[in-house]
């Protein structure tokens, strides 16, 4: 494949796969993406100079932009979203925007130039799952916070273009990401950068909900082979099979850190808070022999590594737009810690 076009590529996944995508393979990549909060050209450092990567700034609902970003390209990877549940259930409005309204543009580009779409989208799509059990591709659709029944629309437009215009598209659904450039709203950097500050962990409800945790890398190398293998209009759960509890990550990283647990304070529960996320990866595996290579505890001791060694990425961040959404959220909450 030439040429591939990668939106949201300036964020925390979509940087890293283009990163890959330039240094495991012969591609070359078009970044299309709108530098919100969330995007950061330094998560693209040094890959413009290797002549293999071109910037467009712009949004996925714009089709000029698109038009103008796809042109000459074989396949279009959709990271463009917005992504934290929090935000989703301050104000759900961009989220439609950005996550239905965007892909439908990008599904309509797809079709038009005859080429492959591949939707990034989330375990989210599948709610909430009890103490047993795992989803797999065909556990019901039952989204639980805006975020996630954006991403759900997405996947049934996917679906609905696959059917009624033959578009060659495949769905992706992984679980919690974690790594280096992760934009420090997501529970492990913001975590990591608190306790590096001595400042408090705001640790949600009782701290037990599950997650099914997965390095970044593992992450991009299962879209790159459901990009090239997955057979069209299917979707691939991803997944490393390491399930934690909030609590446990917690733990975990301030044993990385030295630092002590009363830094954490349990605070408010997020409303609809999903309490358990799962998922059974065994059809992307058989397809297309993907298995995820990074230990867990390897890969967390890196990323804690990264966050202590870029001081100044993470100090901008959190003393920018981000300072604002923080203190809103966790304000009162922080004031009156619960245990
Ligand atoms: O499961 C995949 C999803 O993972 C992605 O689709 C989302 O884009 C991504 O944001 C993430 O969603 P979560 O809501 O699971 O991630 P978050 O890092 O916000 O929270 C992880 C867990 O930690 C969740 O149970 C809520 C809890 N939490 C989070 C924050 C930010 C806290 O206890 N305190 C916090 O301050």
């Amino acid at each position: 494949m030439v040429r591939i076009c990668v939106t949201g590529g300036a964020g925390f996944i979509g940087s890293n796969f283009v990163r890959r995508l330039i240094e495991t393979t012969e591609s070359d990549v078009v970044v299309l993406d709108l530098l919100t909060y969330a995007g950061n050209l330094e998560n693209l450092e040094g890959l413009e100079e290797t002549g293999r990567m071109t910037f467009v700034k712009g949004s996925v609902c714009d089709a000029d932009v698109v038009a103008r970003a796809v042109e000459g390209c074989g396949a279009i990877v959709n990271f463009a979203a917005e992504t934290h549940v929090d935000r989703s259930i301050s104000d759900p409005s961009v989220f439609l925007e950005t996550n239905v309204e965007g892909p439908q543009v990008l599904m309509k580009a797809a079709k038009d130039r005859g080429v492959r779409f591949v939707q990034v989208s989330t375990d989210e799509v599948y709610g909430s799952l009890t103490d047993t059990g795992l989803f797999t591709e065909s556990s019901p659709l039952d989204p639980s916070s805006p975020y996630a029944a954006s991403k759900a629309s997405a996947d049934l437009l996917l679906s609905a273009f696959v059917r009624t215009f033959g578009l060659d598209a495949v769905v992706t659904r992984c679980g919690n990401n974690y790594g280096p450039r992760q934009f420090p709203e997501k529970l492990i950097p913001l975590f990591v950068t608190n306790a590096l500050e001595d400042k408090p962990l705001p640790l949600y409800g009782d701290g037990l909900n599950v997650r099914d945790w997965i390095h970044v890398d593992d992450h991009c190398d299962a879209i790159m082979a459901v990009m090239e293998a997955g057979e069209t209009g299917q979707v691939y759960n991803i997944s490393a099979s390491q399930e934690l509890t909030n609590k446990e990550i917690a733990e975990r990283l301030l044993d990385c850190l030295g630092k002590p647990w009363d830094l954490v304070h349990h605070v408010e529960d997020r409303p609809g808070h999903d309490r358990r996320y799962a998922l059974d990866a065994s059809k992307l595996c058989a397809r297309t022999g993907w298995r995820p290579k990074v230990d867990f505890d390897r890969g967390l001791a890196q990323t804690v590594a990264w966050y202590r060694d870029n001081v100044a990425w993470w100090q901008r961040i959190k003393s920018g737009e981000y300072r604002r959404f923080y203190d809103k959220l966790y304000g009162d909450r922080l004031k009156t810690p619960k245990g």
